[in-house]
């Protein structure tokens, strides 16, 4: 299906990828083809020299320039009881200190069958364990998982006046600007999901059960662009589940004109990505990368996209045709089933698409973690083949 050597984007410009695969009426960069030219013919390859080379064009132009890790970490327990516990986890910089609270809940009895870590970035998830909704912890834990919700604010707040005041201020002088290829808040919060992966490998966090080999880190929405960046980062995710992600996450940026825009999602949270980022505002042809090649990054670990049919802002379409075209890359690993009955838009609202490597699901209606959505990440063995 590759079209190499496709150089115009449909609408005529001149479009900054060399070797494109055709995807609902666009041509969308091809994550296999090399920037030296020629296609990735083994995993070796992939992992050796085009996802250094994605993952570094993804920090340049889209996300920013990850922070490094901490000069040092500590893990505090901050209280908790029966089967929650909280972490307040501090790490330090050449600048500074930040700290952040991880609370996790786990089963009753027995070991977890795996663990769902919640980027939060509504800092909603209290000691107390919902039953429903966004974070329903108590309907996690009784299917026999483990919920790890990170507070993102802590780790980033989520303003355009503050958010530095977290993590970023540990590494960068606090009186000076960013640099414009710095990271922002959503890399923020992908690094905190790293951080929080730290503690989950630690002999403390195996008191309680949970195995730091079965993680699945999620997010929504907001959150979703963190918990796909966080994937694609790091290989210690088996799972990376972004729901309702839409814009800078899931969707095919060069879908610009449908949903969210790439200029109005950098007027309207300034904060969220990189100044570089702005230099594709109504530009997004001249993107180097796409997010199907975001998604692709995170192979071998499964992929979730999970959209909503009546989320326009998202542009459910974009999602879906953003995890085909990460499908080349699965199929390298011999993952390369999407679990889909049919490439054509729609698929069946409801139910569940599940390959080897990569699952998606279409729930009707509006935005929102729901429950309906729980119950299909619960329901389907996520961390199985
Ligand atoms: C806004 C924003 C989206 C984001 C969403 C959310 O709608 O435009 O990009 O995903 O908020 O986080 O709920």
């Amino acid at each position: 299906m590759a079209a190499v050597g496709a150089d115009r984007a449909p609408n005529g410009a001149t479009s900054a990828v060399l070797a494109a695969i055709p995807l609902g009426g666009l041509e969308v960069p091809d994550p296999l083809a090399l920037d030296s030219g020629g296609r990735v013919t083994s995993v070796r390859q992939w992992e050796r020299q085009r996802r250094p080379e994605l993952l570094n064009a993804f920090q340049e132009n889209v996300y920013g320039t990850t922070l490094p890790a901490p000069t040092g970490t500590t893990y505090r327990d901050a209280g908790g009881n029966g089967s929650a516990k909280k972490v307040t986890i501090t790490v330090t910089g050449p600048q500074g200190s930040a700290s952040f609270t991880l609370r996790i809940f786990t089963p009753s009895s027995g070991k977890p069958k795996g663990t769902f870590l919640l980027i939060d970035h509504r800092g909603s998830v209290g000691d107390d364990p919902s039953s429903g909704g966004y974070a329903p912890a108590s309907k996690i834990t009784g299917a026999g998982y483990a919920l790890a919700a990170l507070n993102a604010e802590e780790v980033a707040p989520d303003d355009a006046g503050s958010y530095r005041d977290g993590v970023i201020n540990a590494f960068y002088p606090a009186g000076q600007d960013l640099p414009a290829d710095a990271c922002r808040t959503i890399s923020a919060w992908a690094w905190g999901a790293s951080r929080a992966m730290d503690y989950l490998q630690t002999a403390d966090a195996a008191s309680t059960g949970i195995d730091p080999s079965k993680v699945a880190v999620i997010g929504h929405s907001r959150g979703g662009k963190a918990a796909l960046w966080a994937g694609a980062q790091d290989p210690r995710f088996p799972v990376v589940i972004s729901n309702n992600s839409g814009s800078t996450g899931a969707k095919l940026a060069r879908r610009d004109s449908a949903g969210e825009s790439i200029s109005a999602i950098n007027s309207q949270f300034p904060h969220w990505f990189p100044e570089t980022y702005k230099r594709f505002d109504g530009n997004a042809d001249a993107l180097p990368v796409d997010q199907n090649e975001l998604l692709a990054l995170i192979a071998p670990g499964r992929v979730v996209v999970a959209s909503a049919a009546d989320d326009g802002n998202a542009d459910p379409q974009g999602e879906f045709l953003s995890y085909l075209g990460a499908a080349p890359v699965y199929e390298l690993y011999g993952l390369g089933n999407t679990g889909l009955s049919s490439t054509n838009w729609p698929p069946a609202t409801g139910k569940s698409f599940r390959g080897p490597g990569m699952s998606y699901h279409l729930r009707s209606g509006g935005h929102g973690l729901e429950d309906a959505d729980w119950d299909i990440y619960l329901g389907s063995n996520l961390f199985t083949r």
